[in-house]
């Protein structure tokens, strides 16, 4: 799209004030390259564990150096892995963390440890002697893993619940890795699903010494996450005030102080569902099956919502054409809820609306879900300062093909959105 990957942050601030009067204030970008101190988007803890639809720490780290100032508070009502959190403290800012998925608890404790000094083969010697056990309390266990596998899970699980210090964090997600891998789940893939591949997968283990490779893999991915959180612990983290709720719906809490910055992606209108995408994890953590039911009711934008009324005339345009019933009520319900959260817990931000939206269809129809955003809010006294417009490299490698007829790229390139609002 644009060729400002290896801009300075200064030369990049400059070339935004440039363009800030494009007529429709839509800037393209290249987050990933944007911020010259994080290399990657997997550098230190911010891709240990594979939760969908992530944000890349650049995006907040972007918005954190251009609109932040000191002692500011920063927001994220939809927090999933919790990447604001995780860069929030790279630049020393307070944050509040939410989301309805528990997992987020685990993920923010390991992902923001200092490195801690460990024996890692006594570790893993002193899980495999344990004489505790765990059993999930689900009742399609051994749907989803085959009865070889029970006792090893058992006792590994049985031994870091029985841990209470940092060292649980430093086995949780590597094991939540190895379990997955150990189950009939495809863990290439984010929902729980058993395909060809990952029954062959048990099939081949099974005929192999899986023991000594449970044990080995757990190993290495401990290994692999210690060198992780030393990798996050070079961007200094600073030690600041922090708040996570999890396991709460969004859509009915309130924010009981202002909070100065609200960066987050809400659900997909296409949505993930977040729940079912880390069931296996949820139960092994120790959850039981119905309160993930009941998390799983509360997903945006499976749940039903309050009607409201919304400001924004492409909002009815685009309804207008959608045909299918079921599909017109998943839209409604898709914008009733996200418009509903944004104008509430907007009335407690002080400066800055920062939302992040990914491309959306209706079956062929795409749906300016930022537009619609902003047209609504802008009736409840936001100002669309500017939309960023960045480019998915994962997908573009995979489905932007060479048109043969003209040999050129086709129009079909993914684009992510941030739009920045600010409060009048
Ligand atoms: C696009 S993801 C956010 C990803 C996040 N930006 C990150 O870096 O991982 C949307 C999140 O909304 C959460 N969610 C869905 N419905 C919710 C609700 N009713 N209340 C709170 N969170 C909800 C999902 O669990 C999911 O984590």
């Amino acid at each position: 799209m644009m060729d400002d990957g290896m801009k300075s942050h200064e030369q990049l601030k400059l070339w935004i004030e440039e363009k800030k009067d494009f007529p429709d204030k839509k800037i393209p970008i290249l987050f990933r390259n944007s911020i010259p101190e994080i290399p990657s988007t997997t550098y230190g803890t911010f891709a240990i564990y594979k939760y969908p639809a992530k944000f890349i720490p650049q995006v907040i780290a972007f918005v954190l150096k251009r609109y932040a100032k000191r002692g500011m508070k920063i927001f994220d009502p939809f927090a999933g892995y919790g990447t604001v959190g995780i860069v929030s403290r790279i630049y020393g800012y307070e944050y509040e963390l939410w989301d309805l998925n528990p997992i987020i608890d685990v993920i923010h404790e390991t992902a923001t440890m200092k490195p801690p000094r460990i024996n890692v083969v006594d570790l893993v010697e002193e899980l495999k002697n344990s004489k505790r056990e765990f059993i999930p309390k689900w009742s399609n266990l051994n749907y989803w893993f085959p009865e070889e596998f029970i006792p090893i899970l058992s006792k590994a699980w049985g031994f870091v619940h029985s841990l209470n210090d940092e060292i649980k964090y430093i086995l949780l997600i590597p094991l939540i890795n190895v379990t997955r891998y150990f189950s009939y789940g495809d863990e290439k893939v984010h929902k729980l699903y058993k395909s060809k591949y990952s029954k062959r997968k048990i099939e081949e283990l099974l005929k192999k010494d899986w023991k000594r490779i449970f044990y080995t893999m757990l190993e290495k991915e401990v290994y692999n996450l210690l060198r992780k959180i030393i990798e996050y612990n070079y961007l200094r983290p600073k030690e600041v005030k922090y708040r996570i709720r999890s396991g709460i719906d969004t859509l009915e809490t309130k924010l009981d102080y202002e909070v100065n910055i609200l960066i987050t992606s809400p659900p997909y209108l296409q949505a993930q569902e977040y729940i079912r995408s880390t069931k296996l994890e949820l139960f092994w953590l120790g959850y039981d099956e119905n309160y993930i039911r009941n998390l799983s009711k509360k997903e945006i934008p499976y749940r039903s919502v309050d009607r409201m009324e919304i400001h924004s005339e492409k909002y009815y345009e685009f309804r207008d054409r959608i045909e299918e019933p079921h599909l017109r009520m998943l839209y409604d319900r898709y914008f009733h809820a996200i418009l509903n959260v944004f104008a509430s817990l907007g009335e407690k931000v002080a400066n800055y609306m920062c939302i992040f939206v990914g491309p959306a269809k209706i079956r062929t129809i795409p749906i300016p879900i930022d537009d619609i955003i902003i047209e609504h809010l802008q009736s409840l006294g936001w100002k669309h300062e500017v939309t960023f417009i960045d480019t998915i490299v994962s997908r573009v490698m995979f489905e932007s093909k060479i048109n043969p007829a003209s040999g050129e790229r086709d129009g079909r390139i993914k684009t992510e959105h941030l739009v920045i609002l600010k409060k009048e």
